[in-house]
């Protein structure tokens, strides 16, 4: 099994991690066939007690998310302002939280987030900027926290797309984006709209949510995790990419590489939203020394 280099890099060089290959087709991670609910992951169309709710939830989501909303989103959430706390601080406080737009989810976010990271760390053990990227990577939910503005779910949670483009058809529930203003303005409704050929996906505008927001706060805390871990906070909710390819044509190469380590990634963070119990207090010192590894002992929100 090849092992990638564990010195941790600098979070916005252009060194890569590089993908070994061999890691994927090695991983012993083993997918549950059904959800908290008994259906299929991701099925939007079950009957489960929670469609109607994830249905309600796209329409505004769809409707709300143009590109004047994300920029003020971005300008206001920059700012950084909101609180000061450490990631195992953030942690606790978002286990107060279920996330409404998730089909397969009812269980408090610290058990997903131990979830994921446990089974990442039991399939690739010396990858451990991984596995506190599985830790970290939904922090950003705090967003719903009245501390942090207590924004709606639409405005932090459910799958990510760009804004000031097309809205690609392979987005959930495509159909609520006619209610979506930018999608009469020329300027925004075009294939590559205010974006070029292989832009790159850092210069694209990401409809707003707790992925942007904790890529946000990683970057600016100056965490020392690899542009591959920066890359899945900010992603792993753009579905219509990692899933459907689309927008492809707004990446760049070091997209492409990083893309790799996020669809491993999503594996993990999908399926392991089951009804694995963790003992939070029996991980925690592993976790206490990652995020003293790659992150300041407390950071701005
Ligand atoms: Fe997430
Ligand atoms: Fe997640």
């Amino acid at each position: 099994m090849t092992i990638v280099e564990e010195k941790p890099q600098p979070a916005t060089g252009a060194e890569e991690k590089k993908l070994p290959i061999d890691l994927v087709s090695n991983a012993g991670f083993v997918v549950p066939g059904n959800n908290a609910f008994g259906n299929t992951f991701r099925d939007y169309e079950a009957n489960s007690e929670r469609k109607d709710t994830v249905e309600e939830f796209y329409r505004k989501q769809h409707m709300y998310q143009t590109v004047e909303f994300v920029k003020k989103m971005r300008e206001e959430y920059g700012k950084l302002n909101k609180a000061e706390m450490s990631i195992w601080e953030c942690c606790e406080l978002l286990n107060e939280f279920v996330d409404e737009s998730d089909p397969d989810l009812d269980e408090p976010q610290i058990e997903h987030l131990l979830q994921t990271a446990e089974a990442i760390r039991k399939d690739y053990p010396n990858e451990d900027w991984l596995h506190l990227t599985g830790l970290i990577h939904d922090l950003g939910k705090v967003l719903l926290h009245p501390s942090f503005g207590q924004l709606p779910q639409w405005a932090v949670v459910g799958d990510t797309f760009p804004v000031g483009c097309a809205f690609d058809e392979s987005n959930v529930h495509h159909k609520f984006f006619q209610e979506n203003p930018d999608n009469d303005n020329p300027k925004y409704n075009t294939k590559h709209g205010i974006y070029s050929e292989g832009c790159g996906l850092d210069n694209v505008l990401m409809s707003w949510g707790h992925d942007g927001y904790m890529h946000m706060v990683a970057k600016e805390n100056k965490t020392t995790l690899p542009s591959a871990a920066l890359f899945i906070i900010r992603y792993h909710s753009f579905y219509p990419l990692h899933k459907e390819r689309a927008y492809k044509h707004l990446m760049n190469e070091e997209d492409e590489e990083n893309l790799k380590w996020l669809k491993i990634f999503n594996k993990y963070d999908l399926y392991s939203k089951s009804k694995v119990r963790i003992d939070v207090e029996k991980v925690k010192p592993y976790y206490l020394s990652l995020t003293e590894k790659y992150f300041p002992a407390k950071l701005r929100w």
